[in-house]
């Protein structure tokens, strides 16, 4: 198959090497894509965010699925453009990625749905914001409505500051106020036709810069699959997904499908699992970032059939997607001053040492192959993945291989998947 992968990022290269193990000797092309992809698949320069210069390039060369990586490219329409001149992709058009882009969308298709998720309220002035915290209570949970890079989400104890994030998201698409919900995350990824769903493995992602939790959020510093408490809470893993795929995954895409708007892509469903049963914080229209990059490792049967079948609605005749019982731990190399202000430009060495650990590889995210050699152009820089037969081994591995990366000023959190590793 000749397949067009848009993005950048090192949850592209990881859907690339995917499709790399498959053995099946598929021709990848990679829209912009990174000095890593490039090891991996054709670099194509095009804009990824257009949808006429997308459409035209599969058309032209006969490409016969493109994957949409991030989520820019489906606000934008490209699914849409493509879907239009009858090219298979894998990625919702732009109305249904509104379950991404708009909380308050995300919410009316969960009333909708009668699928668990904290009780909201929209605000479009001050005063409603305050009354709305007043009757949720403290902490306080205030989240921007568009999308807002990641720094949409305040959950504080502090009043003034939940007024005050309100404020700065008020005239830029409004605020939903939100109760407070408490538990272990899970984020868990379906694959959609836009009327059958395929579930994927679960995984956890550390969303804090710092160890502990401590520090600003940010894109995400490492992530781990699968997650081996949810036997001792749900009997087993597959009892869980089967529960999450009935009572979120079905009835939010049946919703859409009824609405005129079938989501067709991978449905991320990013859930709290409170006293009160699982509920949903959040959707997302795209892969996780980085959880990709530990679910797709441990993924056996052919990613390329999955999101084919997605692509052409026929998922029905698809078996379920089956993973390799070793697990999958994740660690960001993050630059100096990520996430505020990450100072770029700088040279990385030691990639090579790092991957021939054994069962380590690399995903890129922000790096350019310059005269000087491979440098840093962005805060997350590319992940460190080890698979292992335990998260102790994993964990043990995926360290190795980041001690023997040099980044000047570099961070990286240490505690990715020590509560489990035991
Ligand atoms: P979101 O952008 O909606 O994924 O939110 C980012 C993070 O904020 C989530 O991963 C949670 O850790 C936290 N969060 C969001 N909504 C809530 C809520 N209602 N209660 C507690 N924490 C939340
Ligand atoms: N890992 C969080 C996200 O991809 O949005």
């Amino acid at each position: 198959m000749k397949i067009l992968v848009l993005g950048s990022g090192a949850r592209e290269h990881a859907i690339i090497l995917a499709l790399r193990a498959e053995a099946a000797g598929h021709e990848i092309l990679a829209a912009p894509g990174n000095a890593g992809i490039a090891a991996d698949a054709t670099l194509v320069t095009l804009d990824p965010n257009d949808p006429a210069t997308v459409t035209g390039y599969a058309f032209e060369n006969d490409v016969d699925l493109v994957i949409i990586g991030p989520e820019a490219p489906l606000v934008a329409g490209v699914a849409d453009a493509l879907r239009e001149r009858g090219i298979p992709v894998f990625g919702p058009g732009k109305a249904a990625a509104q379950l991404e882009g708009s909380k308050a969308f995300a919410k009316r298709i969960m009333d909708a749905a009668g699928v668990p998720t904290g009780r909201a309220a929209r605000a479009h002035t001050l005063d409603e914001v305050a009354a709305a915290l007043d009757e949720f209570g403290a902490p306080y949970v205030v989240k921007a409505d568009g999308l807002a890079a990641g720094k949409g989400v305040i959950v504080t104890e502090d009043r003034a500051a939940a007024l005050s994030h309100a404020e700065t998201y008020l005239p830029v698409g409004g605020v939903l106020v939100e109760e407070v919900l408490s538990g272990p995350e899970v984020s868990l990824f379906f694959v959609s036709d836009g009327d059958t769903v395929r579930p994927l493995s679960p995984a956890q992602d550390f969303k804090r810069a710092y160890d502990g939790d401590a520090g600003p959020n940010t894109g995400g510093m490492g992530a781990f699959s699968p997650l081996p408490w949810l036997t001792d809470r749900f009997g087993s893993e597959a009892d869980f997904v089967a529960e999450v795929t009935r009572t979120v995954a079905e009835p939010v895409i049946r919703q859409l499908d009824v609405e005129g708007t079938p989501f067709i892509g991978l449905l991320y469903a990013g859930l709290i699992l409170t006293d009160d049963g699982i509920k949903v914080i959040e959707f997302n229209a795209r892969f996780g970032d980085p959880e990709t990059q530990v679910v797709l490792p441990r993924l056996t049967s052919p990613l390329s059939r999955l999101l084919l079948s997605a692509a052409s609605g026929t998922l029905e005749s698809e078996p379920q997607p089956e993973f390799a019982a070793d697990v999958a731990v994740t660690v960001v190399l993050a630059s100096e001053g990520y996430p505020e202000s990450p100072v770029t430009g700088r040279p990385i060495r030691g990639v090579d040492d790092a991957a021939s650990v054994d069962g380590v590889h690399l995903t890129h995210a922000a790096t350019a192959a310059q005269d000087r050699g491979l440098v840093a152009t962005g805060g997350r820089v590319l992940n460190v993945v080890a698979t292992g037969a335990d998260f102790a081994a994993a964990r043990e591995r995926a360290y190795a291989a980041i001690e023997r990366i040099s980044l000047e000023g570099a961070h990286f959190r240490t505690d990715i998947a020590a509560r489990v590793a035991g």
